[in-house]
């Protein structure tokens, strides 16, 4: 089968690694993968969300399965624009409706999802410009620290955390003003929570699902979790803390009741739903869901997942998951990624980067890069992520942190202390 993925980060290079894999492969194309992509398949120079493209692009090449890689298509409803056009409608699109992309695409509606199904998360209410006053009041009625979010997509930025009600309230009449464009016209405020975060992985049909190896990943750009918030630094997997009984509660209170939720409610769901979760005193809690996998979970992740994913791929498609088998690799894998300088602020692009060929014990995904003049050069402010497997977590970042040594451009920062935490 051909298969086309939709993408160009490092989440992407880590699925095209693994879809290459698969002996169900005969073609991989990557729109629009990036220098590291083009090792596991070929480049299309179609952007992730020109869909009539896209769908020219693999009726003419009989592409047997679309998978996408990032929300974006997804939000904006790339599922329901190949099935209901007689052209694609028959190609499989990996990936949510844009009603189901919606638990990514709304905080509200999330929300209000895990309400109407009894799923452990944080209490909230939800406000917008004509309940301002009503908002700062609710702010009033809570302890600090105090939780924004904007209800839509702000580029991972919509949510802000802070300490003083006057903060807050400052924060919230600014969002409802428009800080984040229409993304923050809905402003959803909750309680906080405390405890340590971790990603859950599930690949459904719709009606069955697999629950993929669990990961955490480590936010923030500064060591020991200061600083900006970054689209993420590092990740490892398993999480010590996620415990076979630890994740049958995660199974039973939340991953079931959601994708039962989402079948009750007719909402069309064939692909990865990723829970954001908090560890509250041994309960587990829903932080935030997406509609597609994590990054840089995914370049964890996809080390530890045994089984050929093509195959999963196909039971989501036919509607048979619960008929393929899903197998981790018992071993420890961390991903450590090599970032520009300056980033998450500003950053300079275009820098040549060496050493690559010098990686021995490590698996380079590449996040940001581009060819220039036949050299691979720097093109994002996550830039490469290391990936390394290991006997313990301990020996993967050992590897890891040893390989990102060979890897050289200008700028190049990475945290030293990924991991340590657990
Ligand atoms: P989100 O974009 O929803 O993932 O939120 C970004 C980050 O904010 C999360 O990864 C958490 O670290 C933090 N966060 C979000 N909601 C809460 C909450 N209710 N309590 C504590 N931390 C939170
Ligand atoms: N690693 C968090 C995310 O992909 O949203």
């Amino acid at each position: 089968m051909k298969i086309l993925l939709l993408g160009g980060g490092g989440r992407e290079h880590a699925l095209a690694w693994k879809i290459a894999q698969s002996p169900k492969c005969d073609q991989l194309y990557i729109a629009p993968g990036n220098a590291g992509t083009e090792n596991c398949g070929k480049n299309v120079a179609i952007k992730a969300d020109d869909f009539e493209a896209l769908k020219d692009f693999t009726v003419e090449n009989n592409i047997g399965m679309v998978v996408v890689g990032p929300e974006d298509p997804l939000v904006k409803g790339i599922y329901d624009s190949f099935k209901t056009d007689p052209k694609t409608r028959n190609i499989p699109v990996i990936g949510p409706s844009k009603a189901g992309a919606v638990l990514e695409g709304s905080k509200d509606f999330a929300k209000a999802f895990m309400k109407r199904h009894h799923i452990p998360t944080a209490a909230y209410e939800t406000f917008d410009g004509t309940t301002l006053q009503e908002g700062l009041k609710f702010l009033e009625t809570l302890q600090a620290p105090y939780v924004l979010k904007a209800d839509g997509l702000a580029a991972g930025k919509g949510v802000l955390i802070l300490p003083t009600l006057e903060e807050a309230q400052k924060e919230f009449r600014e969002m409802l003003g428009g800080m984040f464009g229409n993304a923050s016209a809905k402003v959803v405020i909750e309680e906080f929570l405390s405890g340590i975060e971790c990603s859950v992985f599930v690949l459904t049909d719709g009606k069955n699902y697999k629950i993929l190896p669990e990961a955490k990943d480590y936010k923030r750009i500064g060591e020991h979790d200061t600083g900006l918030n970054t689209g993420g630094m590092g990740s490892v997997s398993p999480v010590p803390f996620a415990t076979t009984a630890w994740m049958e509660k995660v199974d039973r209170q939340i991953i079931r009741p959601t994708v039962e939720g989402l079948a009750a409610e007719n909402i069309d769901y064939k692909g990865f739903i990723f829970f954001g979760l908090i560890n509250v005193n041994g309960e587990p809690m829903v932080i935030e869901y997406n509609c597609r996998m994590g990054d840089p979970e995914t370049e964890s992740v996809m080390l530890r997942l045994k089984s050929d994913i093509v195959d999963l791929f196909e039971g989501v498609a036919e509607g048979n998951l619960d008929q393929r088998e899903i197998v981790f690799d018992e071993r420890a894998a961390v991903s450590v990624m090599l970032v520009s300088g300056g980033y998450p602020q500003e950053y300079k692009k275009g820098y040549p980067i060496s050493g690559l060929d010098k990686v021995e014990n490590s698996i380079v995904f590449h996040a940001g890069t581009t060819v220039k003049d036949g050299q691979t050069v720097t093109d994002g402010g996550r830039v490469i992520a290391v990936s390394s497997y290991g006997k313990t977590k301990e020996e993967a970042l050992q590897k890891s942190f040893e390989e990102a040594q060979k890897i050289e451009f200008i700028g190049k920062y990475f945290r030293r202390d990924i991991g340590q935490d657990l």
